[in-house]
């Protein structure tokens, strides 16, 4: 029996999914075990976000809740990690001292450390790096560090997929966002790292790997001779065996070189599938964004895109009701979704975030219920067009990478140990694809044909009798 039980909270994009995954690996090896329950728990911590308001007001209820239960354990470890605790710092201390550690994302390679400390008494321990002003760009770039030490399999979103962070930080400083001032200076791996831990996760037995940096697309890194880009970096990865999907997330529209494209285009285990948000349709919003591109820059970089990729699916972000959004302005993102068919979007309201160029300048003007409205018009305009995109695959045949019970299987724990279930996996351009199949079939790639379709969705049955694996047994 491990002697330590740790039951950690994710919120927040790949990074900290990430993160959690290369924490979980450090503490292992300090005889940690994960469990789901916190009440059994020694250590318990949140990896958090603040991109939106939201998502910080969910952990600090979340840390609201454990003020009991940690006052009737006192032995217990309370930690505050992630993007909110460089953000927040001795704050998070003030609304809930009965925290223990508080480390920002640049500093997680000490907390198997910090947590040492909180054991021997040293409690309301934090390691912050420096803020965007707090030095030199030297000593601000090296207080951020990467922390891609180890990979832990059990830890990913499934064993057959894994993250594979290329790039931390972010110097875009669009005005809404605080992830510049939290992730610290933009700053890419060196390529020799970044292709041995491909290589390790697909001895591990990973088949897809997603490349993770906030603007992955602007991805350089300079030895002293030579500049490797993203598209460099995808054909060196391609190479390597028992890899067989590759992706990259998220791309920023103005560094969609050519290159890049011909890379998507002729190497066929790189996914034909683009994430770059266009955030808005109007080119004032997107000046008051500061997003460094114009409506007919992202329209040219489309084209672009469509010319060399033929079918590519290409998705996006949108902010609804950012600060002095008109009706009109409003209307120009309705028509960019109608315009660029994006296979998806995640939409947003606009939530201010304390320290941002945006907050600084401008008011939150936009009243919560016209946000509210905006977002449920775009979402509409959004789902009818990934519906008649669907309906385009209805009677083909797709390969699926299987990735484990559907979420509504998930629910259904009469039939947890039922064979036959609801599976889930996505195509490799990155739909999402429901069918009935046995349990042995996850983390596999199998051609799946297509019956219907929802705007979120396709339902399929699989194609693959199971004669393989059934010889497979015979032989055994
Ligand atoms: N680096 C990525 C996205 C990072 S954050 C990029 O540049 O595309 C993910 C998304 O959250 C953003 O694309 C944006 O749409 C949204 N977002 C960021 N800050 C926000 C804010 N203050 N309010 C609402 N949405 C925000
Ligand atoms: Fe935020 Fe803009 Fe950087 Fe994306 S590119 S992380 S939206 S500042
Ligand atoms: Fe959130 Fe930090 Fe990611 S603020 S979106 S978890 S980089």
């Amino acid at each position: 029996m491990p002697k330590h039980q740790l039951y950690i909270e994710t919120v927040g994009c790949q990074m900290n999914v990430l993160d959690s995954e290369m924490l979980v690996a450090s503490l292992r090896k300090e005889d940690y075990e994960i469990t789901d329950h916190l009440e059994q728990a020694d250590t318990i911590l949140f990896n958090t976000c603040s991109v939106r308001e939201q998502a910080e007001n969910k952990v600090y209820s979340a840390l609201g809740r454990l003020r009991q239960h940690k006052q009737e354990n006192p032995d217990k470890v309370v930690g505050v990690i992630g993007c909110m605790a460089q953000k927040d710092q001795k704050l998070i201390f003030d609304r809930a001292p009965y925290v223990d550690l508080v480390v920002g994302p640049g500093q997680l390679q000490k907390v198997p450390e910090i947590i040492r400390e909180v054991r021997k008494g040293n409690r309301n321990q934090m390691a912050v790096s420096l803020g965007r002003k707090e030095g030199s760009n030297t000593l601000i770039k090296r207080s951020h560090e990467t922390f891609d030490p180890l990979r832990d399999p059990q830890m990913r979103p499934t064993p057959s997929q894994a993250y594979l962070r290329i790039q931390i930080g972010c110097d875009k400083f669009c005005t809404y966002c605080i992830v510049p001032s939290v992730r610290g200076p933009e700053q890419g791996r060196a390529p020799e790292e970044i292709l041995s831990e491909a290589k390790t996760l697909a001895e591990q037995g990973c088949l897809e790997i997603t490349l993770v940096g906030q603007t992955v697309n602007s991805y350089r890194y300079n030895d002293g001779n030579k500049t490797t880009t993203l598209a460099d970096l995808l054909e060196e990865l391609h190479k390597i065996e028992g890899i067989r999907r590759l992706k990259f997330v998220t791309n920023y529209p103005k560094d969609m070189s050519d290159h890049l494209l011909e890379v998507v285009r002729d190497y066929p285990k790189v996914s034909p599938y683009l994430h770059v948000p266009l955030q808005s349709g109007s080119n004032e919003v997107l000046k008051r964004m500061k997003r460094g591109y114009t409506v007919e820059d992202y329209h040219d970089m489309m084209e672009r895109i469509h010319a060399t990729i033929p079918g590519a699916a290409v998705s996006s972000d949108f902010i609804v009701g950012f600060c002095g959004e008109t009706e009109e302005e409003f209307q120009r993102s309705v028509e960019a979704v109608k315009k660029y068919r994006f296979k998806n979007s995640f939409i947003f309201k606009y939530s201010e975030r304390p320290g941002t160029k945006g907050a600084n300048l401008w008011e939150d003007d936009i009243p919560h219920v016209v946000k509210q409205e905006r977002n449920r018009i775009l979402l509409e305009t959004q789902s009818q067009i990934s519906e008649e995109l669907n309906l385009a695959f209805l009677g083909k045949t797709v390969d699926i990478l299987v990735e484990g019970p559907s979420k509504s299987q998930q629910r259904k724990s009469e039939d947890a140990t039922s064979e036959i279930i609801q599976l889930t996996g996505r195509t490799h351009c990155d739909r999402i694809v429901l069918f009935e199949g046995n349990r042995r079939l996850i983390d596999q790639i199998l051609p799946v044909s297509i019956y219907d379709t929802t705007p979120y969705s396709l339902f399929g049955a699989i194609e693959t009798h199971e004669y393989p694996s059934a010889l497979h047994s015979l032989t055994l």
